[in-house]
């Protein structure tokens, strides 16, 4: 995680240097899946070397960071409600899900193929990955040392000659591929969104940082130290919750609400206007972290049971304490060096909408340096 922040870091000084504007969403995306990468399956996808001038990556290496990256990045550029034809019928006429499921199946069209195509290519890439990984290890352990395999071995799932579909792989490398990369990547961006445009906060952020220290990097149990930091990530996950609505299928027939739910229908809880929701926040549309920070009064009224951005009960998000550890030691790093200026004309922020919201056109900022930053290595 924080070799990755390097190379981020590196990115955004020589931005700096040049005075030149970047898309932060652009460059945290591909940190995150580089993250992904190397903690969930031990592999480098290589994807931030895709935007270097200098990259050091072979041609083979380039086109599976630019094929990994792609695919990744159409299953996140459609939106749920419409990139089949099918779907919207679904939506609109949930009872008839069942068959129209089957019909999909049988007769798909371009959206569901090209969808389909995309998750195969993840799950052939990053098999792909994973055996060239065991054969470098097979390596190192018949020759002189036994390598440090980080994260999980593919003799563990099982890989040998390619992912079969359905299979743990299949099914491990799609989800945490996808849950793991977008949406710590766009809550990312959306709190640095928010810092650039409250330079006040912003301000009691670095001042937090600065106390912490300039030149060391954060553990674990530093993390726990950072109020102000957990506050801002709080803050920025209940305005733009990555993923805003959540949905469950109902097991039986019931009634909620005095509606009546039929078996299979499919329910939304719209966890974005509930966040921002008057009868639920004091002044909701504001971005105000001091809300979680222990004894203040609306934290002390129970902050936590209107905030739900990991959703809740027994199909929570796995992954929250991981992104929100992620999250965590990016700020810290990047304000350690950097503050940020955000380029006119992008507040409100706009957003766009599929399987979990990002900012449409990025997040551009100018890159200040801290005083002495420049001179340092990462
Ligand atoms: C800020 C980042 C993240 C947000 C906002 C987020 C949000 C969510 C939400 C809302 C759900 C559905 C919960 C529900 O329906 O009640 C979910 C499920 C899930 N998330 Fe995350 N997630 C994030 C990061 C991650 C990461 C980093 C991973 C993996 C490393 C991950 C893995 C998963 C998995 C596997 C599920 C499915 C759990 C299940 O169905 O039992 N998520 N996430």
């Amino acid at each position: 995680m924080n070799e990755a922040t390097d190379v981020l870091l590196l990115k955004l000084a020589a931005a700096a240097k040049e005075n030149r504007v970047v898309d932060l969403y652009t460059l945290i995306g591909s940190m995150t899946l580089q993250v992904v990468g190397t903690t969930a399956f031990g592999v480098e996808f290589n994807t931030q070397e895709l935007d270097s001038t200098d990259t050091k990556l072979g041609e083979e290496q380039q086109q599976t960071a630019q094929r990994l990256r792609d695919a990744v990045a159409f299953i996140f550029s459609v939106s749920v409600f419409n990139f089949s034809a099918y779907s919207p019928f679904i939506f609109l006429f949930p009872f008839m899900a069942p068959l129209l499921r089957v019909l999909a199946a049988t007769f798909p069209d371009k959206g569901l193929l090209k969808m389909k195509r995309s998750r195969e290519i993840i799950i052939e890439e990053v098999a792909a990955l994973i055996r060239q990984r065991r054969l470098a290890l097979n390596e190192e352990v018949n020759g002189e040392k036994q390598g440090g395999a980080r994260g999980l071995r593919e003799d563990t799932l099982g890989v040998r000659k390619g992912v079969a579909p359905g299979s743990f792989l299949d099914l491990l490398a799609f989800v945490l591929m996808l849950a793991g990369y977008e949406t710590t990547a766009a809550a990312l961006s959306f709190t640095l969104y928010l810092l650039a445009a409250n330079p006040d906060k912003q301000q009691l952020l670095v001042d937090e940082v600065d106390s912490f220290g300039r030149d060391r990097k954060p553990s674990l149990e530093d993390l726990e130290s950072l109020p102000f930091l957990d506050a801002c990530l709080k803050e920025g996950l209940r305005l733009y919750p990555p993923a805003p609505t959540h949905i469950r299928e109902a097991a039986r027939d019931t009634e909620i609400g005095g509606y009546r739910v039929r078996k299979g229908q499919w329910l939304g809880c719209a966890v974005w206007s509930m966040h921002r929701n008057p009868k639920y926040w004091k002044d909701p549309e504001r971005f105000l972290p001091e809300r979680f920070i222990e004894g203040a009064a609306e934290h002390e009224e129970g902050v936590y049971k209107k905030w739900f951005p990991f959703g809740d009960g027994i199909r929570a998000c796995i992954g929250a304490r991981f992104a929100l550890m992620e999250a965590k030691v990016t700020l810290v790093r990047m304000y350690q060096r950097f503050t940020f200026e955000l380029e006119p004309g992008q507040v409100p922020l706009k957003i766009r909408n599929n399987i979990t919201i990002s900012p449409e056109n990025g997040v551009l900022v100018r890159t200040i340096p801290r005083p002495a930053t420049l001179q340092r290595e990462p």
